[in-house]
């Protein structure tokens, strides 16, 4: 094992085929892949679904959130606020998707934020000055015997750069923001042991497992470790060493208490969880969004090579990264199409600026696409031109158009609407992607206006696989059954 201690961020792929949960692959596995589940936060798997809350105030909460959460993405931008934690002192959590993850020696569960807008993943640890309440215990460093803080000499701590503090020798963060609020922790390194989907689901709400075709019934993760009985090839996870992590211990934002604990950043950035790892996963992560209209289906978060896609369908786009903010993934859109005609959006109009001026960002954590204002204005109009209906003198807040249809659930008379990237790379929607539907046969355009900075949200990510090359810097994607991933 002389070899894997040299190795600081090997990356241990557990499968009971072979393998028990405490012996790591071998070393020379160049690549290892891994899967886990992402979670809508709204789903019945997750800790914060709330069966009371109807489908409607579910969304117009997730719009809510979508408005803090560009509010958080423009903070970022304009440098007032840093990339580091998405917690910011505004009342509503800006995120959307959540895993779940072991932290320490014995694995301590929690539910984590999957954050492809921040960098470094954290948890509150113990002793904690200020935390905010969280359901799971705070995770506690004394009691995990792989629980390293990390030296102000390494090379993590200083890609911190203005946001960490080094009186003696070990590493803090501090980050305060504009209302006085401030966030402080341990820079450290822990072992991270990340849950397939089916252990998750299975641990999580096996009466909805029960019911699924899955023949995995009644799995009970906290017996897998010991249990053969799993069938032979059954991925139960991945346990990887040595992750660079925020151990937070004071924290007056608002946060938590809807069952989160932290997050886990799939950003950019050097620190993020993706760009440690890199070379054991290939560079290389994907999610497929289910659905949020289909009951009790699960999306998925693959790292490495099962993140690969091609095929005929696969379309690919450079990722362009900002030198100053290499957290965000800036896309380079060229152009929108409402049916088949173009709408000619003035070159250099999604130029990625550093300032956030003007580009687009694609993020898991907006649920509404918003465009900049005179993009979205064109897209008005071009649906004018289009639609077979006049839309709505009054549309509901947040929408902007809205169109009485004869059917809601086969949307005819309403066009399909295409975003052109560069390197000939067309994302699609037909009308049941880009349009939600409200009661009496109205749909919406699922899209809003922004002052500067756009966004491609997750519900339009939804049934389409996404892969991100952080190598190649190169963003693909193709359209999927999420649900059946
Ligand atoms: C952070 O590190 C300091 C020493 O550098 C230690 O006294 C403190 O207990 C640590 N806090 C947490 C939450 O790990
Ligand atoms: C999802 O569940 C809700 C309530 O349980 C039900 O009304 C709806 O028909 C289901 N939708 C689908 C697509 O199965
Ligand atoms: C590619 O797209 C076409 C048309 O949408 C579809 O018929 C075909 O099955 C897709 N191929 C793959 C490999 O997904
Ligand atoms: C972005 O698109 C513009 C015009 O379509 C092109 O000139 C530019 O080279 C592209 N940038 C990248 C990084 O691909
Ligand atoms: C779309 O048409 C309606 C009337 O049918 C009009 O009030 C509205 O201003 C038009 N919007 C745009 C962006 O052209």
């Amino acid at each position: 094992m002389a070899t894997l201690r040299t190795l600081p961020l090997s990356l241990l792929l557990l499968s009971l085929s072979s393998y028990s949960l405490s012996t790591p692959l071998p070393p020379s596995n160049p690549s290892s892949s891994f899967k886990v589940a992402l979670i809508h936060r709204d789903s019945p798997y997750s800790p914060m679904h709330d069966s009371s809350v109807s489908s409607s105030d579910i969304f117009g909460l997730s719009v809510d959130r979508s408005v803090f959460r560009i509010r958080y993405i423009r903070s970022v931008l304009a440098g007032k606020s840093s990339p580091l934690k998405i917690e910011s002192p505004v009342k509503v959590a800006p995120f959307e998707y959540l895993m779940r993850v072991g932290i320490g020696t014995p694995a301590k569960p929690y539910w984590l934020i999957a954050d492809t807008g921040s960098d470094l993943t954290w948890t509150q640890c113990r002793p904690c000055d200020i935390c905010f309440k969280q359901k799971a215990p705070i995770f506690d460093p004394s009691s995990s015997s792989t629980y390293h803080p990390l030296k102000c000499s390494t090379p993590l701590c200083r890609a911190l750069e203005g946001d960490r503090i080094c009186d003696g020798s070990s590493c803090q963060y501090q980050y305060a923001y504009g209302d006085g609020s401030a966030t402080l922790g341990n820079l450290s390194t822990e072992t991270f042991t990340f849950e397939s989907p089916k252990s998750t689901v299975a641990s999580l709400n096996p009466s909805i497992l029960a019911k699924s075709s899955s023949g995995a019934t009644g799995i009970n993760p906290t017996k897998t470790s010991t249990s053969t009985s799993l069938s032979t090839n059954h991925v139960i996870g991945a346990k990887i060493k040595g992750i660079g992590f925020g151990c937070s211990f004071s924290n007056t934002g608002n946060m938590g208490g809807d069952g989160e604990a932290g997050l886990v950043g799939l950003g950019g950035g050097p620190l993020s969880l993706v760009s440690q790892i890199g070379s054991s996963i290939s560079n290389k992560f994907s999610y497929c969004l289910a659905s949020r209209h289909e009951n009790n289906t699960m999306s998925v978060l693959n790292f490495g090579k099962n993140a690969d896609i091609s095929g005929p369908n696969v379309s690919s786009t450079p990722i362009v990264q900002m030198k100053a903010i290499p957290t965000f993934y800036f896309l380079n859109l060229s152009d929108i199409s409402i049916g088949s005609k173009r709408l000619h959006i003035p070159q250099g109009t999604f130029d990625p600026s550093p300032s956030g001026d003007s580009g687009l960002i694609i993020d898991s954590g907006t649920t509404m696409t918003v465009l900049s204002s005179m993009a979205f204005s064109s897209v008005l109009k071009g649906l004018n031109k289009t639609a077979e209906f006049p839309p709505l003198d009054n549309p509901p807040e947040p929408f902007e158009a809205c169109y009485k249809v004869p059917d809601p659930h086969r949307i005819t008379g309403l066009p399909d609407i295409t975003f052109h990237f560069s390197g000939n790379a067309d994302w699609k929607w037909e009308p049941r992607n880009s349009f939600y539907i409200m009661p009496k046969n109205v749909v919406c355009l699922l899209m809003g206006r922004s002052s500067d900075i756009s966004i491609l949200g997750n519900m339009q990510q939804q049934n389409m696989v996404v892969e991100y090359d952080l190598k190649e810097k190169k963003l693909s994607f193709a359209p999927a059954r999420c649900s059946q991933f």
